[in-house]
Order: structure tokens, then C-alpha cells, then sequence
């Protein structure tokens, strides 16, 4: 059966008392959990002790992490500030490049930190052009970690781009960096999730509105490891 990655990305939602409601609803379900599932949960970073507490620990990545070793960047986090909490970074969200100004060569330092602080970068591109760009700043910047696809025009917009399309968009990215696996992200729902992961070249999905509901989330979850 095809390991399956599945990526909840919560951006800047929940407060504490939700974050915390999130993690009480889901905890029962570990146990039911598909063994061919890899869960990464990411959600901001001070919600990050709910579920180390709630014993969720082992499935944790974070947004975002500084371009910058730590030191005087106030309001940043660097990646050896975290990694013995989480095992994954998302850099290069659609979203950081669009409202912070996140460059190709930005992504690349956030992946070099990432790396350097033995975390997995999860690294997030919405066209090919950004592929190539991030190889010239650092040329194994996939070996290591994962690859996210979001097509702007369907994070969250509801319109999800067609598999057919994400999974030829991914075989071309894999002709540029190798067998690296390669996620889809952009208005993923529990009714969308298994026409992706049929997809040869498609290794899981990251997922942001629908995983605000643990419910929903959940439900997504089982559909994508059918
Ligand atoms: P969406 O977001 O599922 O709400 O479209 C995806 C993402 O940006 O990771």
C-alpha cells in the first residue's frame, strides 16, 4: 500500500482555547490512525507545547523558520530554537512570499537552516521556475525533505487544481531534483483527497482550511489512505 503524507497546516488561526479543543477532539482517534500515514501537523508555534503535552509530539512541523542562526533577530524563531520539538518546517508558503516578501534565495536559507538543525524541510513552490531557482541557491535542497505544489489559484479558493494537472506538474519537478516526494496543496478536501493520491507521482497533500476541523480533517485522513 503507498505511504501517504497528509499536512495540516493551520496558518494564523485557533486561539489557545481552540487549539486546544482541536487537539482534545483528536487525540481519540490516534488509535485509529492508517498505518501507511504520515501526519504532519503544523501549527503555530505556541500552541506547540498542547500537543507535545497531548502526546502528538512525533507529528509536529511548524510554518515557518528564520533565515538566520539565533542570535539578535527579534520576533524570529531559528530552527535550533525548535528542533527538539518538531521534525518538519514548512519554508516557502505561497503566503510568506506573497505578504513578507520571501524570495527564492529567502526559501533557500530557511532551507539550509532547517537542514542544518537536522529538521525537514517541507519546501513549498508554486511553479516550476521556483524549482529551479532553489536549486541554484542550494543544489540538494530536495534530497532531504519534500516538496509542497500549491498553484496560487487554488489555496484557498475552493477550486482545487485537477490531479491530472498537479500530477504532470509533479513528474516535471521530479526531472529537475529526483525521486524527492511531492505534495499537493490548494483547496484539498475529503472529497477531492483520493483522486491526488491515486496519482502516480503524488505522494500525499497538504491541507489548510479543512484542517481547522478535526472532524472533517480526520475524515480527509481516512479518505486519503484508501
Ligand atoms: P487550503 O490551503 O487547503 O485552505 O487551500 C492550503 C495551503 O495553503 O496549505
Amino acid at each position: 500500500m503507498k505511504q501517504t503524507i497528509v499536512l495540516g497546516n493551520w496558518k494564523s488561526h485557533n486561539t489557545r482555547g481552540e487549539a486546544k479543543a482541536w487537539v482534545d477532539a483528536f487525540v481519540p482517534k490516534i488509535p485509529s490512525l492508517p498505518h501507511n500515514l504520515t501526519l504532519i501537523l503544523c501549527p503555530a508555534y505556541h500552541h506547540i507545547d498542547l500537543f507535545l503535552n497531548a502526546g502528538l509530539g512525533t507529528y509536529l512541523g511548524v510554518q515557518n523558520v528564520s533565515m538566520y542562526e539565533k542570535g539578535a533577530y527579534t520576533g524570529e524563531i531559528a530552527a535550533s530554537m525548535i528542533n527538539d520539538d518538531v521534525r518538519y518546517a514548512m519554508v516557502g508558503h505561497s503566503e510568506r512570499r506573497r505578504y513578507f516578501g520571501e524570495t527564492d534565495a529567502v526559501v533557500g536559507e530557511k532551507v539550509k537552516q532547517s537542514l542544518g538543525a537536522g529538521i525537514t524541510p517541507i519546501v513549498c513552490i508554486s511553479d516550476i521556475s521556483q524549482v529551479h531557482n532553489l536549486k541554484g541557491f542550494v543544489p540538494d535542497f530536495a534530497e532531504k525533505g519534500m516538496l509542497l505544489y500549491e498553484p496560487l489559484f487554488a489555496v484557498g479558493t475552493g477550486n482545487a487544481d485537477s490531479p491530472e494537472h498537479a500530477d504532470e506538474t509533479a513528474r516535471a519537478i521530479q526531472e529537475v531534483i529526483g525521486a524527492t516526494p511531492i505534495l499537493y496543496g490548494g483547496s484539498v478536501d475529503p472529497v477531492n483527497v483520493g483522486a491526488f493520491l491515486h496519482k502516480e507521482h503524488l505522494s500525499g497533500v497538504g491541507v489548510g482550511g479543512v484542517s481547522l476541523d478535526p472532524e472533517k480533517f480526520f475524515d480527509l485522513i481516512m479518505q486519503a489512505a484508501l
